[in-house]
């Protein structure tokens, strides 16, 4: 949609532009208001606005005008003289009178607002006080009876120049205070509807500006996913080289290697490792991002990874000095999900308990069974008064994995950030702890693409725990 100018301007409501009668005043208004003088002084009027449109009338006609009608003349001379009364001006003085043929007369008034011309007012027909008898113009038309003509002039209302001013001039100042508060709405109804358009324009203009940054940056996010894809790729395959010379060079299959040469060597294997885990993960996180990451998903059982998992970290956690224990659990549900990236979601976690507890605490791995509400299905409530309606509830079991240290814990308010890609609590230089962020980022990724969800825990005293929730396989 395009942005659209307000088509008021102030100069139209300050009465510049199109504003025309009919704009401002209310016509069952002003009908009212002619009906109730031409009842008090028996007179028609009528208004017309500048363009000549008819704005408001008094119905009914004098009974001469019925009777000259009725004749093929008389109507022809009555029209010619009524288009004459409704295009004539009100002339410099903006008051006119003008003639009818009949001996009758009409006063045509300008009306004014604001010192501009924006109607016109018209009184009669009247017989002035002078006039007495017909007038040839009437009784020399065919058809019509001097007598009956004379009869339904007399009827005519008759009256004074000074009392058609007074009455005019009445009606104009009742005129302006209804043009007065009609323009008045007017122009608040018309500022309200600027004022809409006005806002409604700004609101567009910004979801524009909005729209066109979000797709910039969605764009700017592919671009780096797939940079990020591409990149990590390229350089997995030398490192590949890297890691598998020296470890070569170190098992001696080009030579013996002095014991510094050897400690180099070590060194240049392990920060290959290193730098393979950091591009590994780096791709594994693109493709989440991106929505290609492949799971094979299957249905599986967790105690073999879980298991695994421990067996593959006892070395880690020996070295640190920290008891690594893996609870036992009851029988746990079959789960729908990708057990190679399960045991990623695994090594992940326990991999930072170990690192974020010091010598001597304890990590340990525990495994259960849950209701979707959290409770363990064993604490049941046979024989209670609510167990039929438990039964019939669709109670969605889950297997919640908790992986709780003893170690250094997280501040409440930095939980839900370490989850973002690069956050690390400690980001300083001369942090203690090693890694690059990116861990927990793919461990929630993975864990919701499985339909599950982590959260972290205060382990009693000191440490944390992160709690994995995933659905148990549809029977
Ligand atoms: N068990 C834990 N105890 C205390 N802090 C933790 C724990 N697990 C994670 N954290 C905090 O969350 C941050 C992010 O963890 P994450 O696993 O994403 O990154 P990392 O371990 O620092 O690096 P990477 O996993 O990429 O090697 C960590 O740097 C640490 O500050
Ligand atoms: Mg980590």
């Amino acid at each position: 949609m395009t942005a659209q100018a307000p088509d008021v301007s102030v100069d139209d409501l300050l009465l510049d532009g199109r504003i025309s009668l009919e704009d401002m005043v209310d016509r069952d208004a002003l009908d009212e208001l002619c009906r109730s003088f031409a009842s008090l002084f028996g007179i028609s009027v009528r208004i017309y606005s500048k363009e000549g449109a008819l704005v408001a009338d008094t119905a009914g006609e004098q009974e001469l005008c019925v009777y000259v009608n009725t004749t093929t003349d008389g109507r022809r001379a009555c029209s010619s003289t009524v288009a004459a009364v409704r295009s004539r001006d009100a002339g410099p003085s903006g008051d006119v009178m003008h003639p009818c043929f009949t001996g009758a007369a009409y006063r045509i008034i300008a009306l004014e607002y604001d010192g501009r011309v924006v109607g016109r007012l018209i009184v009669g027909p009247f017989l002035p006080a002078n006039v007495t008898d017909a007038p040839a113009t009437l009784l020399d038309i065919p058809g019509i009876a001097t007598e009956r003509a004379a009869t339904l002039l007399a009827k005519m209302p008759r009256a004074k120049l000074e009392t058609v001013t007074r009455i005019a001039a009445h009606l104009k100042a009742s005129l302006d205070l209804i043009l007065f508060s009609g323009h008045k709405a007017f122009v608040t109804s018309k500022m309200h509807l600027m004022s809409v358009r006005e806002s409604y324009r700004q609101l567009e203009e910004k979801t524009a500006r909005l729209q066109e940054a979000f797709d910039r940056l969605k764009e700017l996010d592919r671009l780096k996913s797939n940079f990020l894809a591409t990149v990590s790729h390229e350089l997995r395959t030398p490192l590949t080289s890297i890691i598998g010379y020296s470890e070569m060079l170190g098992e001696g299959f080009a030579g013996q290697l002095t014991a510094e040469q050897l400690d180099f060597v070590k060194t240049i294997h392990g920060k290959g490792d290193q730098l393979l885990s950091l591009i590994m993960s780096l791709l594994d996180l693109s493709k989440l991002e991106s929505g290609t990451m492949r799971m094979t998903m299957g249905t599986m059982r967790l105690e073999p990874v879980l298991a695994e998992v421990v067996s593959t970290l006892a070395p880690t956690a020996r070295k640190k000095r920290v008891k690594l224990a893996l609870a036992p659990s009851g029988l746990l549900a079959e789960l729908r999900g990708d057990p190679e990236r399960l045991r990623q979601v695994f090594l992940n976690l326990v991999e930072n308990a170990i690192k974020f507890t010091p010598a001597d605490g304890t990590v340990t791995l525990s495994a259960a069974m849950i209701d979707d509400d959290g409770t363990s299905p064993d604490d049941g409530s046979e024989g209670d008064d609510d167990s039929g309606l438990a039964l019939l509830a669709p109670v969605r079991t889950l297997v919640e994995v908790r992986v709780a240290d003893t170690g250094i814990g997280i501040a409440a308010r930095e939980r839900p950030r370490v989850f973002d890609p690069f956050y690390q609590v400690d980001s300083s230089s001369t942090r203690e702890y090693g890694g690059t962020g990116l861990g927990l980022s793919i461990v929630k990724r993975l864990v919701e693409g499985h339909g599950g969800s982590i959260r972290i825990e205060d382990n009693r005293p000191t440490g944390t725990v992160f709690a994995v929730r995933l659905p148990q396989a549809p029977p």
